[in-house]
C-alpha cells in the first residue's frame, strides 16, 4: 500500500466532530426510536448494543485504519490493493447514493418542522399525528423542504472537506445533545412515563426473530456510518499521529449515547400520551412536538431549536454521504470537485423526488413490492451496509497484511493498542461469519425477500465486473 500526503483535518477536535457528525444524525433520532418501537423495545436495544460494541466498533477501527493507511477514499483504498476489490468500494458509493435517495427527504421534514413549530402545530396537540400524515403525503410541501435541505447539503460539500463540514458540526452537535437531555428529562417526568421506561429496559425476547437481528445489525451500521466506506474516506484525512482506536471508541460512544437519549426522550412520553410504539417513521415528528405542546408558550421555542439541531445533525451526516459519492467522482473518475458535486446533487434531486412522492400520490407505484422511499431504505439498511461491512472485514483480515494493520493502529509502534489481537480475530473470523449468519437468517424471516435477492444480485454483478469499474 502506498502512502502519500493528503489534506488533513484542521484539528483533532475537528476530526472527532466531523466523524461524530457523520454518525449522529437521523439514524439516531428519527430511525433508532421507530426501529426500537417496531421491533419490540428492550430486546432490540440489547441486540443493537451488542452489535454496536462488538461488530460496529471493530469495523470502524478497520475503516479508519484502511483509510489512513491508503490515504484514499473507499474505492481508491480497495483498488490500491487489486482491481478485484474495486467493487467493494463501488458498492459503498452506491450505498451512499441510495441512502441519499431518502435521507434528504427526511432532512426536509426536519427543516419544515422548524417553521411548523411557529405556525400552529403545537396549538392543537390532538391533530399533530394527522398533520404529519397529511404533510408527508402532500405532493408539493415536503418536496420544497427536501430541495431546501439538499441545496444546503450541496453548498457545504461544494466548499470542500475541512471548511464546510467541520464548521457546521462544531456548534450544533453539542446543542442537540443538551436539548435531548432536556427533552428526555421532561419526557421521563410525565405522568405515566414509567411504562415507556419499561418498554425500553425490560426486554421481551419472545418477539425476537431473525428479522430483529438483521434490523439491529443494519441499524448499527447505518447509525455508525459504516459499511460504505464513509469512515474510510474520513480516516484518509486523519493525521498520522492520531490514535485510531480511541477515536473510534469515542465516536461509537457518542453515537450510541445520542440514540439512547433519543429513546429516553420519546418512549416515556409516547406511553404517557397513550400512543402506539410501532407507529413507524413518524414517531419523532409526532411525539416530540406533543411534549413541547404540553409545555405551553416556551414549548414553541424549544421545538424550533430542537428541529434546527435535528436539521444540522442530519446535514452533518448527509454531507458525509454525499462526500462518499463526490470523492469517488474526483479520485476515480478524474472530475473537479464542483462539477462532481453538482452532478451528484442533480441526480439526487430525482431520487429524492421519487422517494417523497412514493409516500403520497405515487404510493401505488412499486418495484419488487415497495415504493421508492422503502426501496432505498431497505436495500441499504438491510443488505448493502451489512454486506459492505462484511467485505471490509474480509479485506482487512484476509487480504491486508497483519503487520501493516498493526503498524497503522499503533502509529508505527509509538502508541499501544492492547486489544489488537482481539480486534484482529474479530475482524478476520467472527465478523464475516456473524454478518453472513445474520443476513441469511434475517432474509429468511423478512417479508421483502425479492428485494433482498435483487440487492444481493447487484452485489454479485458488481463483483463480477469489478475490474471494469
Ligand atoms: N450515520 C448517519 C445517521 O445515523 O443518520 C447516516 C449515515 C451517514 C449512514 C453516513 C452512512 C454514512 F456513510
Amino acid at each position: 500500500m502506498e502512502t502519500k500526503q493528503r489534506e488533513n483535518w484542521g484539528s483533532r477536535l475537528g476530526f472527532l466532530m466531523a466523524a461524530a457528525g457523520s454518525a449522529v444524525g437521523l439514524g439516531n433520532i428519527w430511525r433508532f426510536p421507530y426501529m426500537t418501537g417496531e421491533n419490540g423495545g428492550g430486546a432490540f436495544i440489547i441486540i443493537y448494543l451488542f452489535f454496536v460494541l462488538v461488530v460496529g466498533l471493530s469495523v470502524m477501527v478497520a475503516e479508519f485504519a484502511v483509510g489512513r493507511r491508503t490515504q484514499q477514499s473507499a474505492v481508491g483504498a480497495y483498488k490500491s490493493v487489486s482491481n478485484k476489490w474495486t467493487f467493494a468500494g463501488v458498492l459503498g458509493v452506491l450505498s451512499g447514493f441510495f441512502i441519499m435517495g431518502f435521507y434528504p427527504v427526511v432532512g426536509g421534514w426536519a427543516v419544515a418542522y422548524i417553521f411548523k413549530s411557529f405556525t400552529g402545530l403545537l396549538a392543537a396537540p390532538d391533530a399533530i399525528g394527522d398533520v404529519f400524515g397529511g404533510f408527508i403525503t402532500s405532493p408539493t410541501q415536503p418536496i420544497i423542504w427536501f430541495l431546501i435541505f439538499l441545496a444546503m447539503n450541496t453548498l457545504i460539500v461544494a466548499k470542500g472537506i475541512a471548511g464546510g463540514i467541520e464548521k457546521a458540526g462544531k456548534v450544533l452537535m453539542p446543542t442537540l445533545f443538551v436539548l435531548l437531555i432536556l427533552i428526555a428529562m421532561r419526557s421521563m417526568t410525565l405522568p405515566g412515563a414509567g411504562a415507556g421506561l419499561e418498554f425500553l429496559f425490560k426486554p421481551d425476547f419472545s418477539k425476537v426473530t431473525g428479522a430483529t437481528f438483521l434490523a439491529a445489525l443494519g441499524q448499527a451500521f447505518f447509525s455508525l456510518s459504516l459499511g460504505m466506506g464513509c469512515m474510510i474516506t474520513y480516516g484518509s484525512y486523519l493525521n498520522k499521529s492520531e490514535n485510531l482506536h480511541s477515536n473510534a471508541l469515542m465516536v461509537t460512544l457518542m453515537d450510541t449515547g445520542v440514540a439512547l437519549l433519543a429513546g429516553l426522550a420519546i418512549f416515556p412520553a409516547l406511553f404517557a400520551f397513550g400512543m402506539e410504539p410501532a407507529a413507524g417513521p413518524g414517531l419523532v415528528f409526532v411525539v416530540v412536538p406533543q411534549i413541547f405542546a404540553a409545555m405551553g408558550g416556551a414549548g414553541t421555542v424549544f421545538s424550533a431549536i430542537f428541529f434546527v439541531a435535528l436539521t444540522v445533525a442530519a446535514l452533518t451526516s448527509s454531507v458525509s454521504l454525499m462526500e462518499v459519492v463526490v470523492a469517488y467522482l474526483i479520485d476515480s473518475r478524474g472530475m473537479e470537485r464542483k462539477p462532481a458535486v453538482y452532478l451528484t446533487s442533480a441526480i439526487m434531486v430525482v431520487t429524492g423526488l421519487l422517494s417523497s412522492l412514493s409516500l403520497g400520490v405515487m404510493s401505488g407505484v412499486t418495484f419488487l413490492g415497495v415504493g421508492a422511499f422503502d426501496f432505498f431504505d431497505i436495500l441499504t439498511d438491510k443488505i448493502f451496509l451489512a454486506i459492505g461491512g462484511m467485505i471490509l472485514a474480509i479485506f482487512c483480515g484476509w487480504v491486508l497484511k497483519k503487520e501493516d494493520l498493526e503498524d497503522e493502529l499503533t502509529n508505527g509502534g509509538t502508541i499501544k493498542f492492547g486489544l489488537f489481537n482481539v480486534w484482529y480475530a474479530l475482524i478476520k473470523y467472527v465478523i464475516p461469519v456473524a454478518v453472513a449468519f445474520v443476513a441469511v437468517s434475517g432474509i429468511m424471516a423478512i417479508t421483502q425477500q425479492s428485494l433482498m435477492i435483487f440487492g444481493i444480485g447487484i452485489i454479485v454483478v458488481l463483483a463480477l465486473f469489478s475490474k471494469k469499474l
